[in-house]
């Protein structure tokens, strides 16, 4: 019967009527997935009252994010976004909170894996995956970070270095890429990989990230503009990094909160098997933590034919 009544899915019901969170839109170009994927959330908003987070290829969810009062976030080449992808917050397993250092690192080698995949044609070799691994633990050894969630702060409050008064615990600055990489050339063991990162450091034109975390996580409705930046290989690597960062700051640290993660244009993710994987890795993180993964794509072959896609259940 044709009501006109408009149609609401809860993508949180949970199961046994939905397994499965995520929702997957394709179609042809123009053929209305991002007029439905913005349809679908802002309803969800409405009706649940979440949280949602948009990775904005194309700078399309401007507006339906500042309706929703929420933040935009633009995303620019060459400039800091105030988004750090070495930033971790506490996992959960069972009823035990934990800083999952491991996950950081597959995190950080699936990203310099997708770099040496478009660059260089190629993936990572068992020196760089070894130098990622003890690099990356390393960097939060020397901060004194472990699995220990305490280990994040740096003492209670009290009088700061610069004179002023702190009340409550004061967070560690985390370590950046500009950290990794300086110790990737200092052991010397992978002067490439090293090399290459260098257009990703700080005033170069990919150092979008190489900073500390300047954003707050106040505001749970925020679209990350990416229109400005004109390359595929950019658009996915800045996706790949807020994605993470998203994971981090937004899904782990308010546990409580519903929220959504929008991912228009996912087939970017596609291009390389590792950002591939990672992006299976986010779904099956979000089925876990019941965050449903809404994506768009105008490619379903990429998604049918991918080895990523076989392997998720
Ligand atoms: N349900 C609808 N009713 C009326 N118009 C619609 C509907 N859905 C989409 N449109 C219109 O169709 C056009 C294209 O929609 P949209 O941008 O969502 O397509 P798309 O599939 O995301 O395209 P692309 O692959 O290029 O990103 C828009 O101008 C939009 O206003
Ligand atoms: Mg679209």
């Amino acid at each position: 019967m044709f009501t006109n009544a408009p149609v609401y899915v809860d993508t949180f019901i949970g199961p046994p009527s939905l397994p499965n969170p995520h929702v997957f839109i394709c179609g042809t170009s123009g053929g209305g997935k991002s007029v439905a994927l913005k349809t679908l959330t802002a309803r969800n908003i409405a009706t649940t009252g979440c949280g949602a987070f948009f990775i904005d290829i194309e700078g399309e969810y401007t507006n339906l994010t500042k309706m929703l009062g929420g933040k935009v976030i633009k995303i620019t080449q060459g400039e800091s976004a105030g988004i750090n992808p070495f930033d971790i917050e506490p996992d959960i397993n069972g009823n035990k909170q934990f800083l999952n250092i491991l996950d950081k690192v597959a995190e950080i080698r699936a990203l310099l894996a997708t770099i040496t995949r478009n660059y260089q044609g190629r993936t990572l070799n068992g020196t760089e995956i070894t130098e990622i691994e003890i690099i990356v633990n390393q960097l939060y050894a020397e901060k004194g970070i472990t699995s220990d969630v305490n280990s994040l702060f740096e003492r209670k409050g009290g009088k700061l270095d610069n004179g002023k008064y702190a009340v409550g615990r004061i967070p560690k600055k985390m370590p950046t890429l500009t950290d990794f990489q300086k110790k990737l050339k200092e052991r010397g063991k992978c002067v490439e990989l090293a090399e290459l990162l260098v257009p990703f450091l700080k005033g170069n034109s990919l150092g979008i990230f190489d900073c500390e975390s300047k954003i707050n996580s106040e505001s749970d409705i925020v679209s990350f503009d990416m229109s400005e930046i004109k390359d595929e290989f950019t658009k996915l690597y800045a996706s790949f990094v807020i994605l993470t960062w998203i994971w981090q700051k937004f899904v782990l640290k308010n546990k409580d909160k519903r929220k959504i993660i929008v991912c228009d244009e996912a087939w970017l993710f596609l291009k390389y098997q590792e950002s591939a994987e990672f992006l299976v890795n986010v779904a099956r993180r979000g089925r876990k933590y019941n965050v449903p993964l809404f994506i768009g794509s105008q490619f379903i072959d990429e998604f049918l034919n991918s080895e990523e896609r076989k392997n998720y259940n």
